[in-house]
């Protein structure tokens, strides 16, 4: 099939390479003309495990092509994916759409034969009327049919989870396009990928209630946690324990700090806005949003114990700063929260990333990127492991470090208490 992504952001991108390993022909389209000539040279903008190769096997044999022709794009393809970011309106929490009808009358203007429009970004309960209203001002209605089939896409894990989804959610109000749609993700289906047909409202609501549900399910193991902590109880046995009963399932149970991330904050916010909006209050996401946004003071209050009360000139070392593994993805990462507040409590920062310098702290005093983590550990007074990424996990603390004195607040859990205290170190972990 003839496939047009809009927007080559991570969405657009990886759906749209995806799409061109399958076996159809797909054009990436992106008005950022730097971002084009790099793709072109296989010069990827994200950080994706997998993604590189992908591109560059599929810009070879030519079913992948970028371009910053929109017009020409949408006119050459039979489906047209609208992957534009849709982030929090300022000064409200609702989401920006303005990108989406900017690309909608777009579309509208370059309709020469019958089109499928879907949304692949997140959008609002009601964003595929809008759009079709827009097109319906320029084009016949039986030229086009606007669907919607939200993404599930986890950073660092987006390949895998586009080519394994457990399910494929088609939300369409014409039968005939829903058909086609399905018959576009057929190789996935046939692979054992459940597919759902649904009418575009539902699939609209479906991609943000999975995402608050999945926040809230964090959110929920984050407050057990804290009683766990005061209870001398190990979190990472009650996540097991609730975890097998397959109704609550073990997944998302990871105990840790603030969720983060370009989906969950933006994401619950935006639901809870569009709830306001029919009038119906969503006080479990709301409830979920402020606890989430209480939880790295909760954090840093810890830190200050740990500390004795002294953070004043204590030597700080952050492993990991992203807001979770195999991303270099800052947003809304609980990190941006707790180094300024630390730096501005006098404490000597030292942090090390896989994905390296981070700009957000470019303008803090005391915080300095590191280059190993050999680097960031020597010297440090407490040692703050943040990102589960893996190459944290194995750390032999003894030989980095002489003085029994380290401290190490395991933000994910990754070590065994035992074996850090057995070393001689003072270990503190999450609940536990
Ligand atoms: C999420 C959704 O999972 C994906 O389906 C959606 O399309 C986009 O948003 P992503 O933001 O890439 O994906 O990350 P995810 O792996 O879901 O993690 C989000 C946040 O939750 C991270 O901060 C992570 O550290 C945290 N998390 C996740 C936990 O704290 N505990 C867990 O058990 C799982």
């Amino acid at each position: 099939m003839k496939l047009c992504m809009i927007g080559t952001g991570y969405v657009g991108l990886v759906s749209g390479v995806c799409f061109s390993d399958l076996g159809n022909e797909v054009i990436c389209v992106d008005k950022d003309q730097d971002k084009i000539n790099n793709l072109k040279q296989g010069i990827i903008p994200i950080y994706e495990p997998g993604l590189e190769e992908l591109v560059l096997k599929n810009y070879k044999n030519k079913r992948l092509k970028f371009s910053t022709n929109l017009s020409n794009s949408i006119k050459k393809s039979d489906i047209v994916f609208i992957c534009v970011g849709t982030p929090t309106k300022k000064n409200s929490t609702g989401a920006d759409l303005s990108q989406i009808f900017s690309v909608a009358k777009e579309i509208s203007k370059s309709i020469n034969k019958f089109k499928i429009i879907i949304t692949k970004s997140t959008v609002p309960v009601t964003t595929g009327d809008e759009i079709e209203k827009i097109l319906s001002k320029k084009v016949n209605k039986n030229k086009f049919s606007v669907a919607s089939n939200p993404e599930f896409l986890r950073e660092g894990e987006a390949i895998r989870d586009f080519i394994y989804p457990d399910r494929v959610v088609i939300g369409s109000n014409d039968k005939k396009s829903a058909t086609k749609l399905r018959n576009l993700y057929s190789p996935l289906i046939s692979k054992g990928a459940k597919f759902i047909s649904t009418n575009r409202r539902a699939a609209e609501l479906i991609k943000y209630a999975s995402n608050a549900f999945l926040a809230t399910k964090i959110t929920f193991i984050n407050e057990i946690a804290n009683l766990c902590e005061k209870a001398q109880i190990d979190v990472e046995d009650i996540s097991i324990g609730i975890g097998l009963d397959k109704r609550i399932g073990s997944r998302f149970l990871r105990a840790g700090p603030a969720y983060g991330g370009s989906c969950f904050p933006k994401d619950t916010k935006a639901i809870v806005n569009t709830a306001d909006k029919f009038k119906i209050n969503l006080s479990v996401i709301k409830s979920v949003i402020n606890s989430n946004s209480l939880r790295s003071k909760l954090l840093l209050k810890k830190v200050n114990e740990i500390l004795n009360k002294k953070i004043r000139n204590k030597n700080i070392c952050f492993l990991g700063v992203t807001f979770k593994a195999n991303t270099d993805d800052m947003r809304d990462s609980s990190s941006l929260e707790m180094i300024p507040f630390l730096s501005k409590k006098g404490a000597q920062i030292k942090y090390y990333d896989p994905t390296g310098f981070k700009k957000e702290f470019s303008n803090l005093k005391n915080v300095n990127f590191a280059n190993s983590i050999g680097e960031a550990v020597k010297g440090s007074d407490l040692v703050i492991l943040h990102t589960e990424w893996n190459d944290f996990k194995s750390i032999n603390f003894k030989k980095l470090h002489s003085s029994k004195n380290l401290k190490i607040y395991d933000m994910r859990n990754i070590y065994s208490p035992l074996k850090i205290k057995s070393q001689g170190f003072k270990y503190f972990g999450i609940g536990r």
